[in-house]
């Protein structure tokens, strides 16, 4: 590992979407591209952390010097997530499927002429809320991303109470700052770090910049914790 701010201390990060199995050829996804929480776990690799990244299928390359875990569905990165507790710090960047198929086929679906399946949803776990409210061998400092496109901060303000972290990266969606700022699979990003210490609004940047600087605030503030 490298020697930096965050030597000796343990980081996990999610990225990139899930993928839900309909049937064993088709799935339910959404367009995250990794690119903000591999950068992440990257940032924080090169300030000395050992990092674990879980990732959903993307199609970019692991960042250097990170361990790599690579799952599809939501379940899985929960149980990936779950295997790699206790860490210092943890970040879920990861766009994770809100809904999975009840029962997802064994076969292919087949159109036999009865008309169109109709897909019976149910809720996936929330990775976030689930490690945040451990009892036992909860992260010292658990940071969610929102993305928002109106009223970032107040309801990136509820998203904190409700899922019970530290710190809320709230990233603006709504296509009113710089050109492809914030835009899923976009280079740049505007956000906003959101705790219950107030709101610092951070100028649009590279994504990765915007994983420099939350790396070295996540280095701060681990600075001098210890296990309680
Ligand atoms: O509730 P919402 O999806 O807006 O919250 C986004 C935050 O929660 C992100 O940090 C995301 O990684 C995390 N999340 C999660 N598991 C879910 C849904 C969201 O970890 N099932």
């Amino acid at each position: 590992h490298k020697v930096g701010p965050l030597s000796g201390k343990r980081v996990l990060v999610t990225s990139g979407p899930t993928h839900e199995p309909i049937d064993p050829v088709r799935y339910i996804a959404n367009r995250s591209s990794g690119k903000q929480g591999h950068a992440i776990a990257r940032a924080a690799a090169e300030l000395g952390a050992e990092v674990t990244l879980v990732s959903g299928p993307v199609s970019i390359p692991d960042p250097p010097g990170v361990t790599v875990v690579r799952v599809e569905t939501a379940r899985e990165m929960l149980a990936a997530v779950e295997a790699r507790m206790p860490v210092d710090a943890a970040v879920f960047c990861a766009a994770v499927a809100d809904w999975r198929v009840a029962q997802a086929g064994e076969e292919k679906l087949k159109k036999d002429g009865s008309g169109p399946p109709s897909l019976g949803l149910v809720e996936n776990p929330d990775i976030l809320a689930t490690i945040a409210r451990r009892k036992e061998g909860r992260p010292i400092l658990v940071v969610g991303f929102a993305a928002e496109t109106e009223k970032v901060v107040e309801h990136a303000k509820a998203k904190l109470a409700r899922k019970g972290c530290d710190w809320i990266v709230a990233n603006d969606v709504s296509h009113t700052g710089e050109p492809g700022s914030g835009v899923m699979g976009g280079d740049r990003n505007t956000v906003a770090i959101v705790s219950a210490q107030g709101v610092e609004s951070w100028p649009d940047m590279d994504k990765s910049d915007v994983a420099r600087k939350l790396a070295e605030r996540i280095a701060t503030a681990l600075k001098d914790k210890q296990w309680v």
